[in-house]
């Protein structure tokens, strides 16, 4: 809300959520009641208006207003800028506007399926921690990538529902998805709190919730979100977890996207889910602490989803993914392909500034290289995965 004698602004630079080919939304957060627009256009002159307006009002928020820009060219830059008027509001008919403010112009790029290259940039883990943060973000903006998927434990937990608007939308001071479109991803600790099933209202995937697809260029993508990582009958959850039931949804969901042409026109396929499906590497030793024991006594594997990989593994090796994108571990690790999993695993790092990575993809239709980097930029790891134009024929011809 906005205080006495506190000028009215943004609490934060506009955030491009879910780009399409002919779509994308800009998130914007007022530090008052306000209303507001965008504009925007294929050059800075701006000439395209949209206003936000649904069921006949238009938006009026102290805070967060959302905006879908409609009916995009695939593979276009758009530049755009947000106008926000603070709204002063006695009573229903005591309504009075206030100055108008505008943000900078930002650009953003749509997403196109017949580009021939596709750049992404994923972050896992952050937590809050705002020094990580702020570094990563400064990454981005000194590099930036087609989009960026941020893929889970954005929280601690949602304890309150207006921490939704700072952790996701303003967790740092740079504009760090005011250029490059974000895509989010759930983690276990997103689910967390008293709140947490607020937070579909303000930010998911482009289908509503949690488990969605697109095409970029040479590259599919599956998100899918394999909830908490204990299991829901655990006394601690209060009988108030069904992510059994989410996940076995999923599987449903997951089956079709494998027959979509999209995916299975593409070179590259990738899954991005917070929780890793595979460990191959020794089980740290404070490991089997951290997660307890199930209702039977076993310890629980909470580093990884088992039952997020019983429900999904199958139909991941039908659809040829390549690689797994997960983080959860707090850990950076690549695992290759191997006679348990014919895809390659590959773990971000944690919120720790020390430990924190960016995952940075660049694909085109023969190649797949995958640089992990620290907060320094230096490359932790680098993978590539290669695509015979025989193999490629033979995705082209199984379509
Ligand atoms: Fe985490
Ligand atoms: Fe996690």
């Amino acid at each position: 809300m906005l205080e006495i004698n506190q000028p009215f602004n943004f609490v934060a630079p506009p955030v491009l959520l879910n780009p399409a080919s002919d779509s994308i939304s800009v998130v914007v957060l007022p530090n008052g009641l306000a209303t507001g627009w965008v504009e925007y256009g294929p050059t800075d002159a701006l000439e395209q208006r949209c206003d936000g307006a649904c069921r006949g009002q238009l938006p009026l928020s102290d805070q967060l207003l959302a905006f879908r820009l409609k009916d995009l060219k695939p593979g276009a830059r758009y530049f755009y800028r947000v106008h926000l008027k603070p709204i002063h509001y006695t009573t229903a008919y005591s309504i009075k506007p206030g100055e108008e403010i505008r943000s900078d112009i930002h650009a953003f790029r749509t997403l196109d399926p017949t580009a021939e290259s596709a750049t992404f940039t994923v972050w896992n883990d952050t937590h809050e921690k705002e020094p990580t943060l702020g570094q990563l973000a400064a990454n981005l903006i000194a590099s930036p990538t087609h989009f960026l998927l941020w893929n889970g434990d954005i929280t601690n937990n949602v304890s309150d529902g207006s921490k939704i608007i700072s952790q996701f939308f303003a967790p740092t001071n740079h504009p760090f998805a005011a250029d490059v479109p974000l895509f989010f991803s759930r983690g276990n600790h997103d689910v967390r709190g008293r709140d947490a099933r607020l937070l579909a209202q303000y930010i998911a995937g482009p289908s509503g919730d949690y488990y969605y697809t697109f095409r970029h260029g040479p590259l599919a993508a599956i998100v899918l979100d394999a909830g908490e990582d204990k299991p829901d009958n655990l006394p601690v959850y209060a009988g108030l977890n069904s992510f059994d039931d989410y996940r076995t949804l999923q599987r449903s969901f997951l089956k079709k996207a494998i027959a979509d042409p999209d995916f299975t026109g593409a070179p590259f396929r990738v899954l991005f889910v917070h929780m890793p499906l595979f460990w191959d590497a020794e089980i740290l030793a404070h490991w089997p602490g951290v997660w307890g024991k199930d209702l039977n006594g076993n310890l629980i594997n909470g580093w990884i989803s088992e039952d997020a990989r019983v429900k999904w593994h199958d139909l991941l090796v039908e659809g040829k993914i390549d690689l797994v994108i997960s983080g959860h571990a707090h850990k950076s690790v690549y695992f290759p392909p191997n006679n348990e999993h014919p895809y390659g695993q590959l773990i971000g790092g944690g919120s720790e500034p020390a430990q924190a990575r960016s995952i940075v993809g660049s694909v085109t239709a023969s190649e797949m290289t995958i640089v992990v980097n620290d907060l320094d930029g230096q490359s932790v790891i680098r993978q590539s995965f290669t695509r015979g134009s025989l193999e490629f024929a033979e995705r082209k011809r199984s379509r």
